[in-house]
């Protein structure tokens, strides 16, 4: 016996069931919502379904415990197999993106610079491929894990994101369309911060006045601020600066 599992079983038994009573669901409810969990698994869709709905909730969970930087979605497209990059994160010539510098600083809460930490950084390919997942692109596109230096710094250049509208031909689509939600999230880019002996930070960046920017399909933290960068310029490249606040575990 699981006294963990137990309880939390319990209590989404305990909540589903009132919203069938709340809601007075009929059998034909009841059934098409069967068919639709089993079309969801069919179509490899639970990862994606559960990250748009339930993902932000468990970040402000976590984040109520740590004082250091706020987390934001990971979705289901991380890889913790992509390549170590010194200088480039390798991008697709086709799509002769934006060049971009992307740079920061990690510190401890004190300020501390926290040297050799890891830093994942992912994105999607300009027409909403992830490396890894979709059309056999290679892992080694669009991703990429940098290493801070002895003073805390890491940087990296790729090419600028571009609004990414979620899969939307399948039964999570549907869905989203029947609820009246569209399928798109502003530009964004994912970053996995990781060092021994402080909590790994999962975050995104996002760009002032950009498309879906305050309205994500998936409700990620574009709607406050903190996050959201505005557009500045080093060496001809656009700069998005991301720092990183660590707590000591
Ligand atoms: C994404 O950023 O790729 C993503 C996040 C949550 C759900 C689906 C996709
Ligand atoms: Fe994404």
């Amino acid at each position: 016996m699981n006294k963990r599992v137990e309880q939390i079983t319990s209590a989404i038994v305990s909540s589903l069931r009132n919203v069938l009573r709340e809601q007075d669901v009929t059998f034909e409810e009841y059934r098409t919502a069967v068919m639709y969990m089993g079309k969801v698994a069919e179509a490899k869709e639970l990862p994606l379904l559960i990250d748009v709905f339930l993902n932000i909730t468990m970040c402000e969970i976590s984040d109520a415990h740590f004082k250091g930087s706020r987390s934001d979605l990971e979705g289901p497209y991380f890889r913790s197999d992509s390549p170590f990059v010194t200088d480039e994160i390798k991008t697709m010539n086709e799509y002769n993106g934006r060049p971009t510098l992307m740079k920061g600083k990690v510190t401890d809460l004190d300020g501390k610079p926290l040297a050799n930490t890891l830093i994942n950084i992912w994105q999607s390919t300009p027409d909403g491929k992830y490396s890894g997942f979709h059309d056999d692109i290679p892992v080694d596109f669009y991703r990429g894990k940098v290493k801070t230096d002895d003073y805390g710094y890491y940087a990296v250049r790729c090419t600028a994101p571009v609004p990414y509208e979620i899969k939307n031909d399948g039964p999570t689509g549907a869905l989203l369309e029947m609820i009246g939600r569209h399928t798109w999230r502003p530009a964004h880019i994912h970053y996995k911060a990781e060092k021994e002996g402080f909590r790994t930070v999962t975050t995104q960046a996002y760009f002032e006045g950009g498309d879906w920017v305050g309205d994500d399909c998936c409700d990620g933290r574009s709607d406050d601020g903190e996050r959201v960068i505005p557009e500045k310029y080093e060496d001809g490249k656009l700069l998005i600066e991301v720092d990183f606040v660590l707590d000591a575990n």
